[in-house]
């Protein structure tokens, strides 16, 4: 079977990797894809967000199935234009990733079914989002409404923090037509977890747990990031993710198909675990990255197989197995990042690194300029550790990161210890 992978991120780098150990795969394409994908799989000179070319592209090659990286090219339909020729894809379509694509369609949604979620306002203007605020209080939450690359999300703590959202969003209009709407919301206290499940719009098969560190600084100081490191196992409760199911994932796969937009794919439920139990804080309509680094090593079960099941109405009954190992991934960022990021450092040691036992190092922001592999992008690579335990999967992946060097290379030295 050929399969297609769209993206060209270290999440993506992840899944070539995977599949191309499937059985029956005699060939991974990764659209665009990476310097490392290309070590696993064929890249493909398409845009991630070309769905039409992509299309094109799958059908020409009689590829079997797509799975799809980012959110971008969901939200854009590319399930509805593989759909409509016939062309078999793993995520959901164009209308069932609003989930993700407006922050207002999924606030209103979760109100509708009563699915447990932060109190918010919808608002337009400084006037109406001064009312929210001072009806939710403080500390309180601004969200672009639509897809802003992970920085549409503002938590504002102090008076000041408040002010400067306002002007972010109202005076400068930083988010252009992602930012009209505004949901102002109640911010929650807790621990957050990403909850990732399979589903082919009624039985669901969930993944492995995991956790995010979104803070760019050791101990969750500075900005938030697309994510700076992830482990998994997760150390989640067995209660609490039986309610996380029950509560909000659940309901929301019965609740898109009983208002007759049917979910399919990956749903990434981002919880934040209250004193008063889960509450949903977003819907992702795709795998996490960087925890997809950290999850898909460790599953024992044939990764096509179940992708082909989602794809196909036919995961009732079935479940994924997970090797006993932990995993952790330490991503390393290009100096500059989460803010404007320089490019074409020269990179080092990457083969020392991957001849470590126990370490895999997945592409995401690379290139290979006259032979030479350098920085190009924020988030440069994911350093994955394995390991029987947390504490012996961040010791590798420690290892591997202390062997890997560019100029202005940051990273966090503290993913997975509250957990070893
Ligand atoms: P989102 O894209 O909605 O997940 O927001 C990005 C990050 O902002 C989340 O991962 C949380 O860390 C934080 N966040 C979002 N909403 C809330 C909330 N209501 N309360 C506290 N933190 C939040
Ligand atoms: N790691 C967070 C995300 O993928 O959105």
């Amino acid at each position: 079977m050929r399969v297609l992978v769209v993206g060209s991120g270290a999440r993506e780098h992840a899944l070539a990797w995977k599949l191309s150990r499937s059985e029956g795969v005699e060939e991974v394409y990764v659209a665009p894809g990476n310097p490392g994908t290309a070590a696993v799989a064929t890249c493909v000179p398409i845009a991630a967000d070309a769905t039409v070319e992509l299309a094109d592209f799958a059908a020409g090659l009689k590829i079997d199935t797509t799975i799809v990286g980012p959110e971008l090219p969901l939200v854009l339909g590319i399930a509805d234009e593989f759909a409509g020729r016939g062309l078999r894809l793993v995520g959901p379509s164009a209308a069932a990733a609003q989930l993700e694509g407006s922050k207002v369609f999924c606030k209103e949604f979760c109100l509708r079914r009563g699915i447990p979620t932060a109190r918010a306002e919808v608002v337009r203007d400084r006037a109406a989002a001064a009312a929210a605020v001072k009806k939710l209080g403080r500390p309180v939450v601004f969200k672009a409404d639509g897809l802003a690359a992970g920085k549409g999300v503002l938590v504002c703590r102090s008076a000041d923090e408040v002010e400067a959202a306002m002007v972010r969003f109202f005076e400068e209009r930083a988010f252009g037509a992602a930012g009209e709407r505004v949901v102002v919301e109640e911010c929650l206290e807790g621990d957050e977890v990403s909850f990732m499940v399979l589903t082919d719009g009624a039985a669901t098969v969930p993944l492995a747990s995991a956790r995010d560190y979104k803070r760019l600084g050791d101990g969750d100081a500075g900005p938030n990031t697309g994510g700076m490191g992830a482990v998994s196992p997760a150390a989640l409760d067995g209660e609490v993710a039986g309610r996380i199911l029950r509560e909000i994932v659940v309901p929301t796969i019965a609740g898109m198909a009983d208002e007759g937009v049917p979910y399919r794919g990956v749903l990434y439920a981002g919880v934040m675990v209250t004193r008063d139990g889960p509450q949903l804080l977003e819907i992702n309509c795709r795998l996490g990255d960087p925890e997809t680094q950290a999850v898909l090593p460790r599953l024992e079960d044939d990764l096509l197989a179940l992708l082909n099941a989602a794809a196909d109405g036919e995961l009732t009954g079935r479940r994924a197995s997970w090797k006993r190992e932990a995993c952790a991934c330490v991503v390393l960022a290009g100096e500059g990042y989460p803010g404007k990021v320089r490019k074409g450092d020269p990179i080092t040691g990457l083969a020392e690194a991957l001849a470590q036992p126990g370490v895999l190092v997945f592409h995401a922001g690379t290139r290979l300029a006259e032979g030479q592999l350098v920085t190009d992008g924020g988030r440069v690579l994911s350093v994955v550790g394995r390991g029987a335990t947390i504490a012996d999967a961040t010791s590798a992946a420690y290892r591997g990161v202390d062997l890997i060097r560019f100029p202005g290379r940051q990273f966090r030295t503290d993913i997975g210890r509250s957990l070893a």
